[in-house]
């Protein structure tokens, strides 16, 4: 019988201690890591997945999110959907419902979703739209000084593009962050889910890492499973999961496996790069994450936890 852990990103506590409750009863990993995604995406303070996410370019929120199971890596995801509260859940159901595909995006997933049963809602809060028009206003820091309108960091350079992107786009008068959940259950089974609203500001259709399989998830059950939080476009480009996978089949730890696999992934020119971060956990129980900057966590529960803790993730510096 194996351990019960549980690790994900920043914000995942929201979710990972009635994730763990199920797996305390002998519930499977799969439903752990749905329940404990679908109270992130509910969770309204939060506004970089489900409900409350920061909308796209032409203000309206766009869903991504995946679900990736160890011992057999069946995968389902959804991307670029709007109206439905819990992707997670949707990406499930396209997993255990619809063997035949993987993978469904924008009106289809919707379709597959209304096919279902699945309610729609409306995911723009007053409080998303208040900030996405707070960001549309700020200027870069080095415009306000009048040196030149060159931004300094990728996360500044993508807010101008963004910002020229709306202003084409809109014809009306108008720390980002995904959620990741790795779980293992009692049977040794490990599950991973990915979740998000992606990028703010994000063209219409952007789909990032969190909803493709080896970019932002990754779980096989024989090396363990990783996933990312953070610029998806780096993610997609050097396979960040499935490298930080194939580091632990190399036999690196889970932090070195994370810290390598993120190292690869800065190595790649990018105009608007903004930090990338991961987390793994392999089938014996180790656990560990890597980020682009200092400061960042993990959050852990075991069988024993009483509470989630934060773990230190490795900083690239
Ligand atoms: N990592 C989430 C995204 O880029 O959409």
């Amino acid at each position: 019988m194996s351990e019960l852990v549980i690790i994900g990103s920043e914000r995942s506590e929201a979710g990972i201690p009635a994730a763990m409750e199920i797996l305390r009863r002998g519930g499977s990993a799969l439903d752990a890591v749905e329940r404990g995604l679908q109270l992130c995406e509910d969770n309204l303070a939060d506004h970089y997945v489900g409900t409350g996410g920061l909308p796209n370019a032409r203000g309206i929120v766009e869903l991504d999110a995946s679900i990736m199971v160890g011992s057999t890596r069946a995968f389902g995801a959804v991307a670029a959907v709007k109206d439905f509260p819990n992707p997670i859940s949707i990406a499930r159901a396209v997993l255990e419902k619809l063997p035949q595909h993987a993978f469904l995006v924008g009106e289809g997933a919707e379709a597959f979703a209304d096919y279902l049963g699945f309610t729609r809602a409306e995911l723009l809060t007053p409080e998303a739209k208040e900030l996405w028009l707070a960001q549309l206003k700020t200027v870069p820091s080095e415009s306000i000084e009048g040196e030149n309108t060159k931004a300094t960091t990728g996360d500044e350079r993508y807010r101008m593009a963004a910002l020229e992107l709306v202003t084409r786009m809109s014809p009306h008068d108008g720390p980002w962050g995904t959620i990741n959940i790795i779980a293992m259950d009692k049977s040794g089974e490990i599950v991973c889910g990915v979740s998000t609203s992606g990028y703010p500001y994000k063209h219409p259709g952007r789909v990032g890492d969190s909803a493709v399989p080896g970019a932002g998830n990754y779980s096989d059950i024989r090396y363990g499973a990783a996933a990312c939080t953070g610029r998806g476009e780096l993610a997609l480009r050097s396979g960040t999961s499935r490298t930080v996978v194939e580091n632990m089949r190399s036999g690196m730890t889970p932090e070195d496996a994370c810290f390598a696999a993120l190292q690869e992934a800065r190595a790649l020119p990018d105009d608007f790069r903004a930090e990338l971060r991961c987390l793994a956990l392999t089938p014996d129980g180790r656990h560990g994450g890597a980020a682009g900057m200092e400061g960042s966590t993990y959050t852990l529960m075991t069988e024993n936890s009483t509470e989630p803790e934060f773990r230190p993730r490795k900083a690239l510096i």
